[in-house]
Order: structure tokens, then C-alpha cells, then sequence
């Protein structure tokens, strides 16, 4: 499908909430599952990538109720999961693969995880490594690296690993795994990555202790059902705080925001910048989840160099910090970031090849990119390459390029955000 987008002289105006966390949201139907009794979870985000944890768990024998953004989860204990009669595919989702296989790594029983083209080509064996470390049978291409995977449910025993990526996913199927398994395990990050994970093990009355960069938890534990409100993804909301900055005359307001701090790195790259914006952190936020109300004004953006232990905390928003660099005073660097290079496409070369597409000047690099400022976008045809955040990032430059832009798999931002060109819409002026 191609989308045609056309706008003259836009500006962008408005309050509105974005969908749910997409990261908390995988989490709040993985915990449910796997908790004793009811879970009722609100504001959960419709996205495909939720709805493909939510069909594993219907396959696990979960009985899950969705009604739009309102979820209920009826838990069945680890130990009440039932082997699949079926595949479990995870679609484009890496949260879910990557979380499931070590949530699933001690279960009685066997079972096989598939997924899409994207999926297919993305690493496993950085999640897989510590999971056989810790008694896990998974077996696939590529010695276990790639889809399609089979998990031969077996007893595991708790280690001790340092992480060596900074990735919240391979961290959270660890602990997982170490949830299950026989003694203590721990996880030494190299970096602060989100730490949902670690939130919602004690929100659903379990135990974990955060040391620095050091997490710990033991086997054996069970967790109780409860009341979830999925705060609005920030990793959403970043593409109308981007489009705010950068597209003239604009002001928009998002309300009901996650601002958990191992997220916000899109909040400080943007005042660097020094964009025109006020956040508010709202004091009565569940789940031990910041959120708020973030206003963004337009105004002239400059340059600057994004590297180091900031970009775990906005590495999903690389794409639409880029766009936000093409509009700045002089040039931004991004290093540090090589694990663009396995998300959902290469993002170092799509957001080059694509932006470079409406006229943008984009080098890519080993570990990042370095971008031009002041460049003025044209229109031109450019793809997705079904990626939903290039997708959402392309048609956010739409609104400043000076004729149309024609969007190839437009389809692939149903991911994350479902409701993105509705939202769009609604701030037009
Ligand atoms: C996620 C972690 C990040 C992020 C992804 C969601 C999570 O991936 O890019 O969109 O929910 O844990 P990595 O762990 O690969 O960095």
C-alpha cells in the first residue's frame, strides 16, 4: 500500500494522548499470564506487536479478553501455562520473542516460536547464549540465532551474567528465566536500559534488588493479579514532539506520557537542541511509572552530538531525531549506536537512503550518523521498508517537504501506533 501525503504550509496544533506503552504493554499481558488470578489492564496499545503477545498466551492456554484498549488477563501461575497445540508467532515483534524465550525457557513442555520477514533476520542468539547458560534447550538456525526456534522446556539454574549489549529485552528474558529458575540470578548491565521489567516484578508483588547496574532475582516466586494503566508511549509522543520543534507555527500538548528517566533521552536531546518546551511530572503515577504533560512549541533547533550512555534512552527515537537534525543550525552527530544496525530494518541505512530520498544530507556511519542542518526537504517516494518508525518518521517529514510524498508500506505503523494519521489529522491546521 502507498500513502500519498500532501500538506500546505501545515501547522500542528492540539492536546492529545498518545496509545500505550508499547514495552509496557507486552509486559503487563506477559506478568498477567503468568500471575495468579485476575490482571485488568487499561490503555493498552492495540498495536500488532501486543496483539501477537497476547495471541501467544491465548496459545499458552491464557483465556485473555480484549476489548479495544481495555485487556483482561485471567492468570493461570507459571505453572499453569499448557503446551501450545501450535506455532507461537510473534509477527514483527522482538520484545515478544526475545522476552517469551526466556519466560518460556523452563516450562514442562516443548514448543516453537516463528515470526515475519523482518524477524527472521534479527539476532536471537544474544538472548539464547545466557538462557543455555542457565539449562535452556533452544535450538535453531544458525545454532539457535535465528527463527524458527524450538525451546525444549527444562530445569533451569540461576547465573550471573554480564550483559554485552545495552538491551532492556536480552535483560528482561534473563531475569525472566531467573524468575523460574533454581537459585539467584543476576544481570550486570553495561548500561541503564528500561527497566520495566524490574517495575513490574515488584508491582505484581514479587522481588527484585537494583544495585547500580546490578539486578538480582531469585527462583521460585509467584506474583498476584491486579489493576494496570498503560501510560502513553514516549516513543510515540516523539514524533509530535519532533514535529512541534520543526514544523513552524506549531504547539501541541501530550498528556498522560510515560517519563520513566530510562526513556526521556528523547526530552534531553531535544532541550540541547534547545527547543520551546515545558514538562510536567505527575506525582500520582501508578505502577511506580513516572508520567506527565509535555507542551512543545516550534522554534529554531540547533545541532549537537548524541553518543554514549544516553542512547539506550532514546534509541527507538533515533529516526525522528535525525529529521529533527535535518532542520537544526549545523550538524549532529549520532555515535554509539550500532544496535540500530538489528532493529526492525537497519535503521542507519533507512533513515539515510529514505530522508536522503526528499533531499535530505545523511552520512551514515559504522556506529550512527551524522547529520546536516537547515536542509530543505522536496517530495519524492519513499518506503517504510516496513519499518513502523522510518514509516512515522517519513511522514512527519511530509509536513516539510515542498511537494508530495508518496509512502511505500505505510501499513507497517500499525505496530506501535494504529491511530497515527487520525492523530495526525486532528492536529492539522
Ligand atoms: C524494548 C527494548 C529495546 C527497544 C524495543 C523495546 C523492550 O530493544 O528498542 O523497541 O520493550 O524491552 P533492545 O533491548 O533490543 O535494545
Amino acid at each position: 500500500m502507498v500513502k500519498r501525503l500532501e500538506f500546505t504550509h501545515p501547522s500542528l496544533k492540539g492536546k492529545l494522548e498518545v496509545p500505550g506503552d508499547k514495552s509496557i504493554s507486552h509486559r503487563a499481558v506477559m506478568f498477567g499470564s503468568v500471575a495468579e488470578g485476575e490482571t485488568t489492564i487499561s490503555h493498552f496499545l492495540e498495536g500488532e506487536d501486543c496483539l501477537s503477545t497476547i495471541d501467544c498466551f491465548r496459545k499458552l492456554g491464557v483465556n485473555i479478553e480484549q476489548n479495544g484498549t481495555d485487556v483482561k488477563v485471567f492468570g493461570k501461575g507459571f505453572t499453569g501455562l499448557s503446551a501450545p497445540s501450535e506455532v507461537l508467532d510473534v509477527g514483527n515483534s522482538g520484545t515478544s520473542i526475545r522476552l517469551l524465550l526466556g519466560l518460556l525457557a523452563g516450562v514442562p513442555f516443548d514448543l516453537t516460536f516463528t515470526g515475519d520477514e523482518s524477524i527472521a533476520k534479527r539476532p536471537m542468539k544474544r538472548v539464547v547464549a545466557p538462557l543455555r547458560q542457565m539449562g535452556a534447550q533452544i535450538n535453531g538456525r544458525d545454532d539457535g540465532n535465528l527463527i524458527p526456534l524450538t525451546v525444549k522446556g527444562s530445569a533451569l539454574t540461576g547465573i550471573e551474567y554480564e550483559l554485552p549489549v545495552a538491551s532492556a529485552q536480552v535483560k528482561s528474558a534473563i531475569l525472566l528465566a531467573g524468575l523460574q529458575a533454581d537459585g539467584e540470578t543476576t544481570v550486570i548491565e553495561k548500561e541503564r536500559t528500561r527497566d520495566h521489567t524490574e517495575k513490574m516484578i515488584q508491582s505484581f508483588g514479587g522481588h527484585i534488588s537494583v544495585d547500580g547496574l546490578r539486578i538480582t532475582v531469585r527462583g521460585g516466586q509467584s506474583f498476584k493479579g491486579g489493576h494496570i494503566t498503560v501510560p502513553g508511549d514516549i516513543s510515540s509522543a516523539a514524533f509530535w514532539l519532533a514535529a512541534g520543534a520543526i514544523v513552524p507555527g506549531s504547539e501541541i500538548t501530550i498528556e498522560n506520557v510515560g517519563l520513566n528517566p530510562t526513556r526521556t533521552g528523547i526530552i534531553d536531546v531535544l532541550r540541547e537542541m534547545g527547543a520551546d518546551m515545558d514538562v510536567f511530572v505527575d506525582e500520582k503515577a501508578g505502577l511506580g511509572e513516572e508520567v506527565g504533560t509535555i507542551t512543545i512549541r516550534y522554534s529554531k533547533l540547533r545541532g549537537t552530538i548524541i553518543g554514549g550512555d544516553i542512547i539506550p534512552r532514546l534509541i527507538d527515537e533515533i529516526p525522528i531525531i535525525a529529521l529533527m537534525a535535518t532542520q537544526a543550525k549545523g550538524q549532529t552527530i549520532i555515535k554509539n549506536a550500532e544496535e540500530l544496525k538489528v532493529k526492525e530494518t537497519n535503521r542507519i541505512d533507512a533513515i539515510a537512503t529514505q530522508l536522503g530520498r526528499l533531499g535530505a544530507m545523511i552520512t551514515p556511519t559504522d556506529d550512527g550518523l551524522i547529520i546536516e542542518g537547515e536542509q530543505s526537504l522536496h517530495g519524492g517516494k519513499v518506503d517504510s521498508l516496513t519499518d513502523h518508525r522510518i514509516g512515522m518518521t517519513l511522514s512527519i517529514a511530509s509536513l516539510l517537504s515542498d511537494g508530495p510524498v508518496e509512502l511505500e508500506n505505510e501499513s507497517a505503523i500499525s505496530v506501535s501506533y494504529p491511530s497515527f494519521f487520525d492523530d495526525l489529522e486532528r492536529l492539522i491546521n
